[in-house]
């Protein structure tokens, strides 16, 4: 789908850099003409002719170069791209971004473009958080620079924390969003919650359920594909992060509902997450030891409704508040009074009875319930589900003013 794209890539001096490589080898894959400006900085990470053998094109790195000049001038490289992407965009790339310097090659071309930009920061999560920084990064998104990550994670420096680059699977997926404004869910806002979530009785053991997350994270993959900038908050689950979505882990389910309104505004909300009814009122400070006498009894507090919740926001709630309903019987009529009473548009009904199958299993069959009345879908698969789901929110939706 980037058949004919011409993508000018920044790799900055950074350990992520590395990363840059698999970048190149999925925008070509897909048919994007890759040209690469490597910094003094980014070639002690990488080579000139690792790059030059990915993108099948030579690499450019020098501002005064007598032949780069004469073949193809430093604005010529830049007007002759639809899109720059620096990455890693180092700390220094930034500032001297946000200040207009333009002492190199990949400065330059930047400053003499006006083409979009997209920047990956990837930096030590101090030098991110830092307020020069940030200020830089208010700076640029100002001016549309676009961003992807930086993300929460281990980082090479040894400290965890925001300042991890995305992955390449991400940033290609925000580049293809970047061509795909004829997606039918562009502009628009998605939230998902998925997974189970993990409610403490002590600092070792919790109560949880047997959610695998996989249709939650399959509906966000459905929604980002359909260009929708979705947002997934998913309990505790095996699963990869989605390309192209942003994740937000959280353990319980108070945690899930202020992740969700942290995420707000959305034109659509879909519950898929197995959220726990009920907490231990109280997580014991310390490990419960059997040494202190008979079996405790914990005593359970509610917990929040998470889709009620979203379905009775005022003017923040999400034009479209879908929720599943997980039955073992009476799966429809169950369903029809689910849907009054949480005050949600839809709902997916799916069996959950023994047998069954659904919990942690591949397929799904669906009972879409709405206003309009009940819609049977055939046995698919949660992938084929999600598809199907995503289809009919934008559909209801409609296109993005
Ligand atoms: N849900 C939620 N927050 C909760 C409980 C449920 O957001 N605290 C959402 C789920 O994500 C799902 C829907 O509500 O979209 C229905 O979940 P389900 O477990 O079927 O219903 P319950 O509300 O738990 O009702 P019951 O257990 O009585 O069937």
């Amino acid at each position: 789908m980037l058949h004919g794209k011409r993508i000018l890539l920044i790799v900055g001096g950074g350990i992520a850099a590395y990363k840059s490589l698999g970048l190149v080898r999925l925008l070509r894959e897909r048919g994007a003409r890759v040209r690469a400006i490597l910094t003094a900085a980014g070639a002690e990470f990488v080579t000139p002719l690792s790059l030059s053998v990915l993108t099948g094109d030579k690499v450019y790195g020098e501002l005064f170069s007598l032949t780069d000049e004469a073949e193809m001038g430093h604005i010529e490289l830049s007007r002759d791209a639809d899109l720059l992407v620096v990455v890693p965009a180092t700390a220094d790339l930034l500032a001297k971004m946000a200040g207009g310097l333009a002492g190199d090659l990949a400065t330059t071309a930047m400053l003499a473009t006006d083409k979009p930009v997209i920047a990956v920061p990837a930096m030590n999560v101090r030098m991110w958080l830092h307020a020069a920084t940030q200020a830089n990064i208010e700076t640029l998104s100002v001016r549309g620079i676009g961003f992807v990550g930086p993300v929460d994670g281990d980082m090479a420096c040894g400290e965890l924390g925001p300042g991890r680059m995305a992955e390449p699977a991400d940033i290609l997926a925000a580049v293809e969003a970047h061509f795909n404004t004829a997606a039918p869910l562009a502009g628009r806002r998605a939230l998902v919650t998925s997974g189970p979530t993990h409610e403490p009785i002590d600092p070792v053991r919790y109560i949880a359920n047997r959610s695998s997350g996989r249709q939650g994270y399959a509906i966000a993959a459905a929604l980002a594909r359909l260009g929708a900038s979705t947002t997934l908050v998913s309990g505790p689950t095996r699963l990869a992060d989605p390309a192209g979505v942003t994740v937000v882990h959280v353990e319980t389910a108070r945690e899930m509902l202020a992740a969700c309104e942290a995420a707000l505004p959305a034109d659509v909300a879909v519950c898929a997450a197995a959220v726990a009814d009920w907490r231990p009122a109280e997580a014991a400070g310390q490990k419960l030891k059997k040494s202190c006498g008979a079996a405790p009894t914990i005593a359970l507090a509610e917990n929040p409704d998470v889709l009620a919740t979203l379905a009775g926001l005022g003017n923040s709630r999400p034009r479209l508040v879908i929720g599943f309903a997980a039955e073992t019987e009476k799966i429809v009529e169950h369903a029809v009074a689910k849907r009054a009473r949480k005050g949600c548009d839809w709902i997916l009904a799916n069996d959950v009875s023994e047998g069954s199958g659904t919990f942690g299993g591949a397929d799904n069959t669906i009972h879409l319930v709405s206003a309009e009345g009940v819609e049977d879908w055939p046995c698919l698969s949660k992938d084929a589900v999600a598809e199907r789901l995503a289809g009919c929110i934008a559909a209801a939706l409609g296109t993005a003013a």
